[in-house]
């Protein structure tokens, strides 16, 4: 008899609880061995049990042949060929794709139980939560050898736009990609006078990350930095109105380490001036403002998705919006330039491919190699957003346990607050935290970098506010770059001084005295309280010190 897989046949199998061989079906998931030995899976007449994942329901037209039962890809059966009786019928090439997926990602889960890490104590300051639903998506995607971005992204993008209720959203290969993407976007010749042209300049702060500022300086717009609050560890909106000059065309600024920027006066100043806003809300999803989340406020906003962020797909990142026009820049930006807006693997969706006369082009050149505008490829893998999938679904526990950790570390570092400034939730936020900043106020006992160093052996891992006040980074120094300081004339960043530093009082502290510790949703309530021992040890020996 030739056995093919998916056939069903009818076999005799030594079930564990009969004394004698039985025949029952099977569905065959393997050729034959050298030794004729094949894999089957038993098909049972019984409903399948809601709680297994792994008990698949079998129905009417999934075959050749009338059968509904059930099959349990967690029981493979081993079966000699000799040992089947019959081909009653074959099941349809669907039925059989989802069935070996699931074989595969049963056999995936329980590598991922066997070897999931056990405990040991470390406090790592941000991590990815994995589990065995986001390495059975990766499993999927891998088995459509799609490769580049495909069913998974479109569902990736879909899902991310209705989730912040937003129209369009993108995904982008990091969260610098799509802040470069955000910025390169808005110099499109599409936006006629609004575009942003070279010189203009762009309101952002020097304590932050470094690729929020970098797509301007790439994009030759001109950085106005302002300082930040002490607390919130946000810009200071106080001194947006005096940064604003004839050039400025946008604001382009953080909600920092999670914390929502004061929306409502940003909001007001962008309307007043007509700037464009885009929120860099790459450490913020999950986050409130006015009961409603960050990243839907401004023309444009960005997202990271790297693994210490609210969720992760490894790399990755997006831009979301709901202007169609920009939605239309963006994705020429990311897609190579090009002004077709084909999906990879698709073709005509305009219906007019070797319609159109654009540029000084022939008439009827393909759509698909017409170039719109000077562009990148950022785009992702189908894996990256078969990840963000699992992972958006997690993103309402993610948030509630990095909530959860802030109010106990909140509660517990209160009784230092002698010698930290604790962070401050601005006004009428609820922040999904990306971190727990803490400033070390002037004090006789430890300094920032005994405390860091202290913690750092005990295991527990800080982390620096990104750039502190990026002014005084190489980077800066080493390139002539143009920028302002507040309401400063155009200045070179290698002239810069301790007076031009000294404008930004606020990053400078931040720089000096001011850490970050973890809270993200792989540390659990014991950890944190060990965290908080830490602290009091440390804080009772230094005083024992002096
Ligand atoms: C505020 C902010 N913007 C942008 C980024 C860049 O994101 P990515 O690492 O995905 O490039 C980060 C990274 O942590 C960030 O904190």
């Amino acid at each position: 008899m030739d056995i093919n897989i998916g056939d069903i046949v009818l076999g005799d199998v030594a079930l564990a609880h009969l004394p004698h061989l039985k025949q029952s079906l099977l569905l065959i998931i393997t050729k034959p061995d050298g030794y004729g030995n094949l894999l089957g899976l038993l098909l049972n007449a019984h409903q399948p049990d809601s709680n297994s994942p792994w008990k698949i329901r079998m129905s009417d037209g999934e075959a050749d042949i009338p059968l509904n039962a059930s099959i349990s890809v967690s029981y493979p059966y081993i079966i000699h060929k000799t040992s089947c009786r019959a081909i009653q019928g074959k099941v349809k090439k669907e039925f059989l794709d989802y069935i070996l997926r699931s074989f595969v990602k049963f056999s995936a889960d329980v590598h991922f139980e066997a070897l999931s890490p056990g405990d040991s104590f470390a406090v790592p300051p941000s991590g990815k939560v994995l589990d065995g639903k986001d390495l059975a998506n990766m499993i999927d995607a891998s088995l459509d050898m799609w490769l580049t971005s495909g069913r998974f992204n479109d569902e990736f993008e879909e899902k991310l736009a209705v989730h912040l209720g937003m129209k369009y959203a993108l995904t982008t290969n990091s969260g610098s990609s799509a802040n470069l993407l955000a910025i390169s976007s808005l110099t499109s010749h599409q936006l006629g006078e609004r575009k942003l042209k070279d010189g203009d300049e762009v309101i952002t702060v020097a304590a932050g990350f470094p690729t929020t500022v970098s797509p301007l300086i790439q994009n030759r717009l001109v950085p106005v930095f302002v300082d930040i609050e002490l607390g919130t560890y946000n810009i200071d909106v106080s001194q947006i109105e005096e940064a604003i000059s004839k050039k400025t065309k946008a604001l382009f600024v953080a909600h920092t380490l999670g914390n929502p920027f004061n929306l409502d006066r940003v909001m007001e100043l962008c309307d007043k001036y007509n700037l464009w806003l885009i929120e860099d809300n790459c450490d913020a999803f999950g986050s409130t403002y006015q009961n409603r989340q960050t990243g839907t406020f401004g023309h444009i906003s960005t997202m990271s998705f790297y693994p210490a962020h609210h969720i992760t797909m490894g790399e990755g990142g997006a831009v979301v919006t709901n202007d169609s026009s920009l939605y239309r820049i963006l994705m020429s930006f990311r897609d190579w330039g090009r002004d077709c807006w084909c999906r990879p693997g698709k073709d005509n969706s305009c219906s007019k491919r070797f319609g159109w006369k654009l540029g000084s082009l022939p008439e009827g050149y393909d759509h698909k190699y017409i170039y719109s505008h000077i562009g990148y490829n950022l785009k992702i893998t189908d894996w990256q957003a078969a990840i963000g999938l699992s992972q958006l679904e997690k993103l309402p526990l993610f948030t509630k346990r990095r909530r959860e950790n802030f109010r106990l570390l909140y509660k517990g570092l209160q009784a230092f607050e002698d010698y930290f400034i604790l962070p401050r939730a601005t006004e009428r936020s609820n922040p999904s935290w990306f971190g727990f900043p803490l400033t070390v106020k002037k004090n006789k006992i430890f300094s920032k970098i005994d405390i860091v160093n202290f913690l750092e052996d005990s295991r527990i891992g800080t982390r620096q506010l990104f750039a502190g006040n990026m002014l005084r980074q190489p980077a800066f120094i080493q390139t002539p770059l143009r920028l302002r300081i507040r309401n400063s004339p155009l200045l070179n960043s290698q002239r810069l001084s301790g007076k031009h530093y000294r404008m930004l009082p606020n990053s400078d502290t931040v720089m000096k005295n001011t850490f970050w510790i973890g809270l993200w949703p792989g540390i659990n309530r014991n950890a944190i309280l060990s965290v908080l021992g830490r602290f009091d040890d440390f804080i009772k020996s230094r005083k024992a010190d002096v």
